[in-house]
């Protein structure tokens, strides 16, 4: 028993919750599907560190189905740039069913990467030549975003291939609209291969946290696609993802997710965690009953819901002050006058955005006079991204510009190197190791002007 057993027990004890949906029926119209176990139910949980988390039937292999749609659409937006893709798919909810005729009217478009019509051209748009076909592209893909080697359940393609008219039949009719780049039989059949690649419900997790990550498979460490190629397809996920029930999902559940008719559900939560359900009987829209319940309820439960804001983050200025009344101030009294005029502030965590707000709020505040100096301590701060660096500098460069000066505590460079630091703020900012030396050089300063 070890403490993240604790983590695995949540899961266990929402397959036990849902393992009794009996609700649902298995995709017959790929006769290879109805083989599956309508008993089996899996579930798995893997995070931003690549722990990775089951419960149930996880290691059972099923074939990806629509599960497969998502990452051939980042392997396209990767290869050829989301301009390029959008020209032949756009991203727009249909609000149909997965398999319905969703295309545009006038150019033959289709509304989305999600539906069967839209990923028909985005297995289409992989590039293909003879040294790498396009379906070995999307195998090693798909792979790489499982972090192992996977493989195609030749049966199930087989099947698809014997039955798959109404594909073939969408696929014709968009050629017809001069909207598919190549031979409508050639994409269906990788487009069916590309369904019937066999994974498993860990895979799939691992799968949806390489997204979440930011495009780099966090077991792995391997970057598999663009931080912003992982964004854009997370992005037609939440919209797109679910098909006609997609806007339902965001609203409940609130993650980007897909679906696929064999029973596999996938859904992430951006910098949180990738999560993956299989169970084979579906609703009305192709989803598993069982994944659906037990996703929506672990996102519940988890506080994953992507417009909740669970994320506020604690405190991120601990101290705003006057250095007077730090314990190691002096006791003259012509030296606390001068301390008094030396604002402190302490940060700590890493530094975004919102945080970076937070910093640049206490500065204001820390100030009993704005001709005084100020102390930022940043000996607590783990990093910052370029955005909040951007404001901090901008922020710093400011209260220069209006007179009063900074001198930061910084031995780990949070605030970047020094040539960057007087490049964006328009000053040599004094760096110092402690708090006590920071406050003692503004005092000093402000007793000697100039
Ligand atoms: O093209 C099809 O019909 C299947 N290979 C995949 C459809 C699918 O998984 C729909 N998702 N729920």
């Amino acid at each position: 028993m070890s403490a993240a057993e604790a983590v695995t027990d949540a899961l266990r004890d929402l397959h036990g919750r849902f393992a009794g949906v009996r609700e649902g029926r298995r995709a017959d119209y790929i006769p290879e599907l109805t083989r599956s176990d309508p008993d089996d139910f899996g579930l798995a949980l893997v995070s931003m560190d690549g722990h990775s988390y089951s419960a149930g039937a996880a290691d059972t292999p099923f074939s990806l189905q629509s599960v497969s749609k998502p990452f051939v659409y980042a392997l396209a937006l990767a290869s050829l740039g989301l301009e390029e893709v959008s020209r032949w798919v756009g991203a727009e909810p249909s609000g149909e069913a997965f398999n319905a005729i969703s295309l545009e009217a006038g150019t033959g478009r289709p509304a989305n990467a999600m539906v069967n019509a839209g990923a028909i051209v985005t297995t289409a748009l992989v590039p293909d030549s003879r040294e790498a076909p396009a379906f070995h592209r999307i195998l090693t893909c798909l792979s790489r975003f499982a972090g192992r080697k996977l493989d195609v359940d030749e049966d199930v393609y087989a099947s698809e291939s014997a039955t798959g008219d109404r594909n073939r039949a969408l696929a014709y009719l968009i050629r017809s609209a001069r909207a598919l780049p190549v031979d409508p039989v050639a994409a269906v059949d990788t487009y069916f291969r590309q369904c019937a690649v066999r994974a498993t419900a860990v895979d799939l997790a691992v799968m949806a946290a390489t997204l979440a990550h930011g495009g780099v498979n966090p077991v792995t460490g391997e970057r598999v696609v663009p931080p912003e190629v992982a964004a854009q397809v997370l992005a037609v996920m939440a919209t797109c993802g679910m098909y006609d029930a997609s806007g339902d999902w965001l609203l409940r559940v609130g993650l980007p997710a897909k679906s696929g008719v064999s029973g596999g559900l996938i859904a992430a939560g951006p910098a949180r965690f990738g999560l993956a359900a299989y169970s084979p009987l579906l609703d009305a829209a192709g989803t598993s009953v069982r994944g659906y319940a037990a996703l929506g309820a672990l996102s519940e439960r988890l506080g994953l819901h992507l417009m909740k804001n669970p994320a506020l983050p604690g405190s991120t200025v601990t101290l705003v002050t006057t250095a007077d009344v730090l314990p190691s101030a002096p006791s003259g009294r012509r030296e606390r006058a001068l301390r008094g005029r030396v604002g402190v502030v302490a940060a700590q965590g890493a530094l975004d955005f919102t945080a970076a707000e937070r910093v640049l709020y206490a500065l204001d505040e820390s100030g009993p006079e704005r001709a005084g100096s100020v102390v930022l301590d940043l000996r607590e701060v783990t990093g910052a991204d370029s955005v909040a660096l951007e404001l901090l500098h901008a922020g710093l460069s400011r209260l220069a510009r209006e007179g009063r000066r900074a001198a930061v505590v910084d031995p780990g460079d949070r605030l970047g190197p020094p040539d960057l630091v007087r490049e964006r703020t328009g000053q040599d900012l004094p760096r110092f190791g402690s708090r006590e030396e920071a406050a003692e050089h503004c005092a000093q300063a402000l007793a000697a002007p100039g």
